[in-house]
């Protein structure tokens, strides 16, 4: 077992270049089972969630090359079977995508339950029902696995009960090659979402209106490669933002889109954080106290769920009391019990937390999910002494280099192993 160790403590100063979208990527890789040539994928982030999603493909036949660090060459026209492994697809969340993706290309898809964070129930119905829609059937088979199959998929209009991010992705994937026009209305429209759609278009997809509520997609025949570039990661940059923040320090993240910061920016803002914008970079800096904040989760153009543990980590630094209202999950406040063993006054009635700013201490803690493991790390930068992380697989399911990227800022950070025989002692 593997853990973090962090000496809180030390102001984060430097640069720190931003690395392509979890989110995005975990669309676009699965996508690329739709083009009828090569697809060269760059910006892509070194993380778990990307080498599973890409030993997937891999195990389904695709032919993937390294081109360099973080550029990656697919070939997927040798996959024939739709099926996803099981050991696999239940790693990850994103897995579902495949079920679009092998709709659209086979008329059929298998593709076991998917996993990723528990953060309470995590529904797809509006999957289901967009494929429906389109004129497929599904089942559950004994073992598990979801069954999607068409005779043939048409073209409909689809209205989303919620706008769900992985069901407008899926329908958008199933879509692109139905007959006639498909019509999503009530669609999700985070960043991923748009950057799906413009690599679905690089190869040949007639996708429009992606980035608003109403997406409309002309089915076509035949996709092509193409050489497409993933987004900045929103989130990762957000972590770091407040990373910076939590510490009082100065950092300028690079290679990044201004605009999707946004949300968070004007948050951070609000709590007295310097934020100075630059064409495709951002410098944060904290000079004076850090001021309590309310805030609430929503889609997006809204203050992101998957930056609300990061900025309660940091409303624990905060003079005050602050409040954060979870909108988008059920059961995210989880982590709540861990920042309380570093000295955080947070109580949960919900979907609130309310949390009075303080001090924290270092203590020994877990990560629970993957931002709730980034907020784990925050509060490790800004709180008084050590704080060592469990669980930290979570961590780098998401976040490329954390651990070099926070020590190139002036952390203290390092990652340790802990021996098999250590672990059983403690038992
Ligand atoms: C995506 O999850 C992200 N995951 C999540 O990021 C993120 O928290 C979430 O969107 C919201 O932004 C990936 O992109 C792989 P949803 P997804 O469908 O698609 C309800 C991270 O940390 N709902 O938009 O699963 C659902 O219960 C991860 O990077 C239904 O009721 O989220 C939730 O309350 C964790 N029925 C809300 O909608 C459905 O069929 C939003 O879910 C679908 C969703």
């Amino acid at each position: 077992m593997e853990k973090i160790v962090i000496k809180g403590g030390n102001r984060l100063s430097g640069e720190v270049s931003i690395s392509g979208a979890k989110n995005a990527v975990a669309a676009i890789l699965p996508a690329t089972i739709l083009a009828e040539e090569t697809c060269v994928i760059e910006n892509v982030p070194d993380i778990y969630d990307v080498t599973t999603l890409l030993s997937i493909l891999s195990e389904m036949g695709a032919e993937i090359r390294m081109i360099n660090r973080s550029s990656i060459s697919i070939n997927t026209t040798r996959i024939s079977r739709p099926v996803v492994p099981y050991h696999l697809a239940k790693q990850l969340r994103a897995s579902y995508y495949f079920l679009g993706v092998l709709l659209a290309k086979f008329n059929h898809a298998e593709v076991s339950f998917p996993g990723g964070c528990n953060f309470g129930t995590r529904p797809i119905d509006q999957h289901f029902k967009g494929f429906r829609c389109l004129g497929a059937q599904d089942s559950i088979d004994q073992g598990g696995m979801i069954n999607v199959h068409a005779e043939t998929l048409t073209g409909s209009r689809v209205y989303l009960d919620m706008a769900s991010v992985g069901a407008t992705i899926n329908i958008m994937l199933a879509a692109v090659k139905a007959q006639g026009l498909t019509v999503i209305e009530n669609a999700a429209k985070e960043p991923h979402i748009v950057d799906l759609a413009n690599f679905l278009n690089s190869i040949g997809a007639q996708i429009m209106g992606a980035g608003t509520d109403v997406i409309k997609i002309h089915g076509v025949e035949r996709f092509t490669g193409a050489t497409y570039s993933v987004i900045p990661d929103q989130i990762e940059c957000g972590t770091y933002m407040v990373a910076a923040a939590s510490t009082r320090g100065d950092v300028l993240l690079k290679n990044i889109i201004p605009k999707h910061m946004e949300p968070i920016t004007s948050k951070l803002q609000r709590m007295g954080v310097d934020v100075q914008e630059f064409d495709d970079s951002i410098r944060i800096r904290v000079s004076g106290v850090l001021e309590k904040n309310n805030i609430k989760t929503m889609p997006y153009p809204g203050f992101p769920t998957d930056m609300q543990p990061q900025m309660t980590a940091l409303m624990t630094c905060a003079e005050g009391t602050s409040i954060m209202a979870e909108n988008v999950w059920d059961n995210r406040f989880q982590y709540v019990d861990e920042l309380r063993r570093m000295g955080a006054k947070i109580s949960v009635d919900g979907k609130v937390a309310v949390v009075e700013g303080g001090e924290l201490t270092g203590a020994p803690v877990c990560a629970t999910d993957l931002r709730a493991g980034a907020a784990m790390v925050i509060a490790g930068l800004a709180a008084k002494g050590v704080t060592e992380i469990e669980n930290i697989n979570y961590i780098e399911r998401g976040y490329e280099n954390m651990i070099q990227k926070l020590t190139k800022l002036g952390a203290d950070i390092r990652k340790t192993y802990v021996p098999e025989q250590e672990i059983k002692r403690a038992l």
